[in-house]
């Protein structure tokens, strides 16, 4: 393959993405042999710091069993450099940086070849691990800097991305305004929308499941599904994470993006192709199908201390007296024949008992049985995110002996013990190679934003208003009380089933 020089700069370089994510994906790509041996990783941050202190930093949130070896390797393609994301004058000490080194390179090229020419090819990834805010400068900043890109261009620049983190907005209108802004200054191919839930590999593996076995097909759609539910839980608060958390609240930090792109993958019809335009194409058809969610079809909910452990309010970070929900359950619906009447429930939550990342397709109860009550034995496909991703149905069989007596049991594919030598990928470590590679297929394009913003915006609405009562919950509950009983009226029946 043709090799590239790689450029990738982290901004945000000294905050907590780039330290929990950004660096561990990157030094997990490096170490696997995923990134080229021509590369350089500028961090790039407002305060001042030596290279050697960032490599300390990044170093810290390695994890602990890395090869020492592989991470001094790693470690020497990182720099740090300081600059403000206003002005002009950081990106042009960064854009004489990327330069320098990229003609350096050329000039090792020409030489190792001999004199001959060589095809020089530079990519520039551009990582923005910052609020949001600061996105329409930074890009603004870059691109000016940036003249000329593609396979022809003169410099040798072959490409120019920029990943970007949610929150895209606070609503349709103002995501819109982003993406307007945004749009002025970058083309939508230069833009990579990061949704790491899209990066995960049971998420990755719902298109294949749906789409290469017959024995899917058959049954996926309202003929033989009673209700479908994604559910989202943590075990952990706010975390110090109070003063980000509580502008956004549970709907727009988990539920606007990472679940909704499940749910549009879970839906959606079969593409054209598994090209990514192909692919975004059937997701927004479906996301624009779904009926905005209702004030009324939604419980929220704030935790209070429980179990030894605090309650949202008294997080520090978290401002006095807050109304934010830090759990939600909504309940939409599809208007296509596909799923017509069928309830798609979204249940997501801070500080509940476990850590969990679950969906469970339901199917209707047979039409008669000659075996006695079915009612709470029904089939369910059960597709395990995280952690100890799996995937299993349950299934009504004989129990064993000499007896004609039904149990629910499943056909059961569990990762850890089916796949037990393969360790599965970061999403953020899938996704920044998909970047490397030009793949769009697992970013959000833009009107697939636009169509999940309204989806959730009258909701937000109605809570921004305070017109949707917050029920308390307890830290390491099960979240809200009223909540098994509305998942049950909805059609969710709770099999027999250990
Ligand atoms: C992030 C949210 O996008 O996703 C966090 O901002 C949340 O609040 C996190 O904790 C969950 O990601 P994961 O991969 O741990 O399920």
């Amino acid at each position: 393959a043709e090799s590239i020089q790689l450029s990738i700069v982290v901004f945000g370089a000294s905050g907590d993405l780039a330290k929990k994510k950004t660096y561990p994906a990157l030094y997990a790509l490096y170490s696997k042999g995923f990134l080229p041996a021509d590369l350089q990783i500028i961090g790039y941050a407002r305060s001042s710091m030596t290279d050697q202190q960032l490599r300390d930093r990044i170093q810290a949130g390695l994890p602990k069993s890395s090869d020492p070896d592989k991470v001094s390797g790693f470690l020497t393609h990182c720099t740090y450099m300081s600059g403000s994301y206003n002005g002009s004058d950081g990106y042009i000490q960064l854009s004489s940086k990327l330069e320098a080194w990229e003609k350096g390179k050329s000039a090792q090229g020409a030489a190792a070849a001999s004199g001959r020419m060589t095809s020089a090819r530079f990519g520039r990834l551009m990582y923005l691990a910052l609020p949001p805010t600061t996105y329409p400068e930074v890009c603004a900043g870059l691109t000016e800097f940036v003249k000329e890109y593609g396979p022809h261009a003169e410099n040798g620049l072959s490409w120019f991305r920029v990943i970007m983190e949610k929150p895209f907005g606070f609503d349709l209108e103002t995501s819109e305004e982003l993406a307007q802004t945004l749009g002025e200054l970058l083309s939508e191919e230069h833009i990579y929308r990061i949704d790491h839930y899209l990066g995960k590999e049971l998420v990755q593996n719902l298109l294949i499941l749906r789409f290469a076995n017959s024995i899917m097909g058959a049954w996926w759609s309202r003929h033989y599904i009673s209700n479908v539910q994604i559910t989202f839980k943590e075990d952990f608060g706010t975390q110090g994470r109070g003063g980000y958390f509580d502008q956004y609240g549970i709907v727009r930090d988990v539920i606007q993006n990472h679940l909704m792109q499940v749910l549009a993958l879970l839906t959606m019809e079969a593409p054209v192709s598994m090209h990514p335009d192909d692919v975004r194409d059937e997701k927004v058809k479906v996301i624009r199908c779904m009926t905005p969610i209702r004030p009324e079809d939604c419980i929220l909910g704030q935790y209070v201390a429980g179990n030894g452990q605090a309650g949202y309010l008294e997080d520090p970070t978290v401002p006095k007296g807050s109304k934010q929900a830090t759990y939600a359950a909504t309940k939409l619906y599809i208007r296509n024949e596909r799923w017509e009447g069928v309830p798609f429930i979204i249940k997501a939550g801070k500080a509940l008992n476990e850590r969990l990342a679950v969906v469970r397709v339901q199917l209707k109860t047979p039409p008669l049985s000659i075996f006695g009550d079915l009612s709470n034995m029904r089939n369910e496909l059960v597709i395990k995110m995280q952690p100890g991703e799996a995937i299993y149905i349950k299934m009504v069989v004989k129990k064993p002996g000499l007896e004609i007596e039904k149990e629910m049991s499943e056909l059961d594919l569990t990762y850890p013990e089916r796949y037990k030598d393969i360790v599965i990928p970061d999403a953020y470590e899938r996704l920044i190679l998909d970047c490397i590679r030009g793949d769009q297929q697992h970013f959000v394009r833009r009107d697939e934003l636009r169509a999940a913003w309204a989806v959730c915006t009258p909701l937000l609405h109605a809570i921004d208003r305070g017109q949707v009562p917050l029920e308390l919950y307890e830290h390491g509950s099960r979240g809200p009380a009223s909540v098994d009983k509305w998942t049950s009226d909805n059609g969710y029946i709770k099999t027999d089933y250990v």
